[in-house]
């Protein structure tokens, strides 16, 4: 399958802005999802999109020394060198959307996936999910993360009750990459994972969905700012159309207000397991 251009950054400021980006979203919360059992032993764990494989050096923590992890991703230049890896982690070069190498097929207790949504074409995540379920073993649970932007909100202070809205001119100019393409923060295929995995046949569907905390929303906007910087320089600026200036005039307004005016969004993360027996 044809693979769409990046258009996030991959060097060392997009590193660290994913990194905290993944420690705001586990905050109060959780790195796997609490019904996801990992007392088996030899459990096998798959990442899909592992950024800067910040998921599978946190997991490894947690999961006992016979958890072998193996994360996938297109592009592995933002991870850490191989060597420095747990020992029981493992990064490869894979593509999602492609058919998985046999090798892969029935290997995992658990597959995760977390802000994948860029890469999720015509608002459907059904190739990626009927993808994810054959790499799992009978039994096996997929855990899926994305921001919700269907509940995302303007929060203002106080002192921001008169402030000019600078946000959601940005999340469209962002969405629509400077109004070339129809609005992916509209898309509605991440609150309808519940459906799509019963659908495709996962049981113990189960969600959560929690907003981010007042005293993060500052450093959860710094996250977004850096992001749709990134944007505008990579997918915006090469248009030379003007649009990547005008983004970043608006990302210069929205840091200004930032102690007045944020957003908030949930973090969604839906789990479901594959049946230990086919229904016949
Ligand atoms: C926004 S990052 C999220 C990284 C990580 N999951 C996190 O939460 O920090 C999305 C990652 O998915 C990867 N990706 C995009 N399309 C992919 C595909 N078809 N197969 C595998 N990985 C892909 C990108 O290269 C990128 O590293």
């Amino acid at each position: 399958m044809e693979q769409e251009a990046y258009i996030l950054g991959r060097g060392f400021s997009a590193n660290a802005r994913l990194n905290l980006q993944y420690f705001l979203w586990k905050d109060g919360g959780f790195s796997l999802h609490p019904s996801i059992p990992t007392d088996c032993d030899n459990l096998r764990v798959a990442e899909i999109g592992v950024g800067t494989g910040i998921w599978l050096v946190d997991l490894a923590r947690h999961l006992p020394p016979s958890a072998q992890i193996d994360g996938f991703d297109v592009d592995l230049s933002q991870c850490p060198p191989k060597e420095w890896l747990p020992s029981n982690v493992s990064v490869h070069r894979v593509d999602c959307l492609a058919l998985f190498p046999e090798n892969l097929l029935e290997q995992y207790d658990i597959v995760h996936i977390q802000l994948f949504h860029l890469a999720v074409h015509n608002n459907d995540p059904v190739p990626i999910i009927r993808n994810l379920i054959k790499l799992l073993k009978p039994g096996g649970w997929i855990s899926w993360g994305e921001m919700d932007y269907s509940s995302w909100k303007i929060m203002r202070t106080e002192d921001g009750r008169d402030v000019e809205d600078n946000l959601t001119p940005l999340l469209e100019i962002i969405g629509t990459l400077g109004g070339t393409r129809s609005n992916w923060t509209t898309d509605d295929w991440p609150i309808k994972l519940p459906k799509f995995f019963e659908e495709y046949g996962l049981t113990n569907v189960a969600k959560d969905n929690r907003p981010f905390p007042l005293d993060l929303l500052v450093f959860q906007l710094d996250t977004a700012l850096m992001a749709s910087e990134e944007v505008s320089y990579k997918a915006l600026d090469p248009m030379r159309n003007g649009s990547g200036d005008t983004c970043r005039g608006v990302i210069s307004k929205v840091f200004r207000d930032r102690q007045k005016l944020a957003y908030n969004v949930g973090r969604l993360t839906v789990i479901g397991q594959r049946p230990f027996q086919r229904k016949d």
